[in-house]
């Protein structure tokens, strides 16, 4: 298993364009299963779960041609099965459910069980299908779904899940009648997917609000999309850039979906311009430590608190970070107190001390983004920092080492 290196505390300089959305691209590929025939999409971040769910696909019939764009054709439909060895490692396979019991009228899926953030439940997701007339039954593990003919229902989530609102809105789009969806997931991948299938012939208002209201049509079209870019990548950047006190253009950048991430990055002292699709992080004054809470979009995202923690290692003053989507997701804490940071844990709540410095150590993370925290830290750490278990990376992170390298990190992907 291979391990990052990092030769820290190099001021990251240059432009790094940003790849497309890993949970966009996810959904989007999902919702090919809804309209028969071939599919050309753009932007398709070359990623581990990107291949990980088109062998879902190619389970069930869907095969690939690989360029740009990514050509998928669903003509053929041989399967509706999501198995257990893939959903324990990639918990957004739960997104063939919605488009399989539309197109197929049945799915059988693996209960996702529990994830090293959390216990992350997907009963939303049946409640809502239920509500649209799917009979769904446990059996040995799987969620065996089936339809007659799925109906339109108003359906109100306790929480607004992401994955829940999207699988609900693949199935509502080939439903009989009308379907309302309030305390919908408001996230910009939700309205990418969104836009998709409207592209597709699908009639969808309330794109980007959270009340979605979907009128069922017979049948979608395959249309060419551009999947938007991702948010998250561009964030880490954002953070990899002014941790090392670097100065960097972020291009490609879906500027309009990270305002509360971009406000709190200017709170702490880093200063930034922006234009549509710019970020330009500019050598500034010094850190300061500020509080965040994570919150469901417009707020600041649960998938940002690790990168943010790590550049709030280094920031003069206390940082309280407050996790409140997942319950679990504070396990970079023990690896960033290796490299020095000060924090301390109490619940959901992590303190952050400022430190003046960190020092570099072996460490490694047992999530995705918990894995860029400790890069990020890593690159400003003094000394020597080793990033084991790299496929968490893998999972998210498009070219993670030759973009850091582009900009002048000291970074090298070796053999473990
Ligand atoms: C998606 C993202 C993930 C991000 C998360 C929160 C994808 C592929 N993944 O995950 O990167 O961290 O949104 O922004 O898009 N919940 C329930 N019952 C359900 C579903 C969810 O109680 O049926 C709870 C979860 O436990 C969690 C909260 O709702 O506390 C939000 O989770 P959810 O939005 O569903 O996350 P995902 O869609 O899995």
């Amino acid at each position: 298993m291979d391990k990052i290196v990092i030769e820290g505390g190099v001021p990251l300089k240059g432009e790094v364009a940003i790849s497309g959305a890993k949970n966009a691209a996810l959904p989007i590929l999902a919702a090919t299963l809804l309209a028969p025939g071939i599919h050309h999409l753009y932007n398709v971040p070359p990623l581990a779960d990107i291949r990980t769910f088109k062998k879902v696909l190619g389970l069930m019939g869907v095969s690939f041609e690989e360029g740009k764009p990514l050509i998928v054709d669903t003509s053929r439909l041989t399967g509706w099965m999501a198995p257990y060895e893939v959903v324990k490692t990639m918990r957004a396979a739960v997104l063939v459910l919605g488009p399989l019991v539309a197109r197929a009228r049945q799915a059988s899926v693996s209960l996702p069980g529990g994830c090293a953030i959390g216990a992350r439940p997907i009963d939303l997701h049946l409640k809502g299908l239920a509500a649209m007339g799917v009979k769904i039954r446990l059996n040995q593990g799987y969620v065996e779904a089936r339809v007659k003919r799925l109906k339109g229902a108003e359906i109100t989530l306790d929480t607004p899940t992401v994955t829940g609102t999207e699988n609900l809105m693949m199935a509502a789009v080939l439903a009989q009648g009308v379907t309302r969806i309030h305390n919908a997931a408001q996230e910009p991948e939700v309205a990418d997917l969104a836009r998709f299938l409207v592209a597709m012939g699908a009639k969808i208002e309330g794109i980007g609000t959270d009340v979605l209201t979907i009128t069922g049509v017979n049948a979608l079209t395959p249309a060419p999309y551009t999947i938007m870019p991702d948010r998250i990548e561009a964030g880490t950047y954002l953070a990899a850039a002014a941790i090392t006190r670097g100065e960097v253009t972020i291009t490609n950048a879906p500027v309009a979906a990270m305002s509360a991430v971009l406000e709190k990055f200017q709170e702490a002292g880093v200063r930034l311009k922006t234009d549509d699709d710019r970020i330009v992080v500019e050598q500034g004054g010094s850190l300061v430590g500020v509080d965040v809470k994570t919150r469901p979009y417009p707020g600041f995202p649960t998938d940002m608190q690790a990168q943010f923690m790590a550049l709030m290692t280094l920031a003069r003053g206390a940082s309280l970070i407050t996790e409140t989507i997942f319950e679990n997701r504070f396990m970079h804490v023990s690896e960033l107190k290796r490299l020095g940071a000060d924090i301390t844990i109490s619940a959901n709540q992590a303190m952050v001390r400022g430190k003046k410095q960190l020092l570099g150590a072996p460490v490694m993370a047992t999530d995705l983004r918990a894995s860029a925290s400790l890069v990020v830290a890593g690159l400003a750490a003094q000394g020597t920092t080793e990033v084991h278990r790299v496929y968490h990376l893998d999972r998210g992170y498009a070219h993670l080492t030759e973009k850091l390298t582009a900009l002048g990190a000291r970074i090298r992907r070796v053999p473990a």
